[in-house]
């Protein structure tokens, strides 16, 4: 089953709670979540592979490590997804952005793909699939599916708030992908919002309603 992680760091908690904020208005909303994503990249990645080099200091040899070739891979869900895409690529410049996009069917209530473009060597790409609210999961299992569809063989999922009933989803869809979260809420209420959650994550990032 997936594991979950919770990246409690005092950073992103502190930033976490002034993004649910009702009163933090759209352009802290938007830096916040940017700043947020860009410390939950930097737990996240705390597992990749090193190589062992050696550069010459202006005293002499001197050992150290690189990052040893596993290639990255963004793929914001969108819309909300794209607010989290800019905070990572800070710290992993280098790493190819894909995009999913999804809408609910009307009479399902289903996620249908209407929009998926992804990097052409999927098949070698470590993949971090994000999107601010893990809340049904119907989003991110869908999403890693169109992922997995296309050949996709290693993939994380990151989101900044999550409900029990999402990670379920998502560990009985695709229990080997790993789940990182900021927080792990409550529940869902009846219109499908994260309780507490921080409202709609795509209004509140582009400042629609
Ligand atoms: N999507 C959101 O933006 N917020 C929620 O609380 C649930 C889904």
């Amino acid at each position: 089953m997936s594991k979950v992680h919770v990246l409690n760091h005092p950073l992103i908690q502190h930033k976490l709670t002034f993004i649910r904020d009702v009163s933090t208005g759209t352009k802290e909303f938007r830096e916040l979540v940017e700043e947020v994503s860009m410390l939950m990249a930097f737990e996240i990645t705390r597992d990749l592979q090193l190589q062992e080099v050696t550069v010459e200091t202006p005293v002499g040899p001197a050992k150290g490590h690189t990052l040893a070739g596993k290639k990255l891979g963004i793929v914001p869900i969108l819309r909300a997804g794209l607010g989290m895409s800019d905070g990572i690529l800070s710290l992993i410049p280098a790493a190819k952005v894909g995009h999913v996009g999804l809408y609910r069917d009307p009479k399902t209530l289903k996620p249908i793909e209407y929009y998926v473009k992804l990097p052409s060597d999927v098949e070698e790409r470590e993949f971090i699939v994000i999107d601010p609210m893990l809340a049904t999961g119907g989003s991110a299992v869908e999403a890693l599916n169109s992922l997995k569809k296309r050949g996709a063989k290693n993939m994380k999922l990151m989101c900044l708030v999550a409900a029990p009933e999402g990670v379920a989803a998502v560990q009985e869809a695709h229990p080997e992908v790993e789940i990182y979260l900021g927080a792990l809420d409550e529940k869902l209420n009846e219109k499908g919002y994260i309780v507490p959650g921080l409202g709609d994550a795509g209004d509140r990032l582009f400042g629609t309603k």
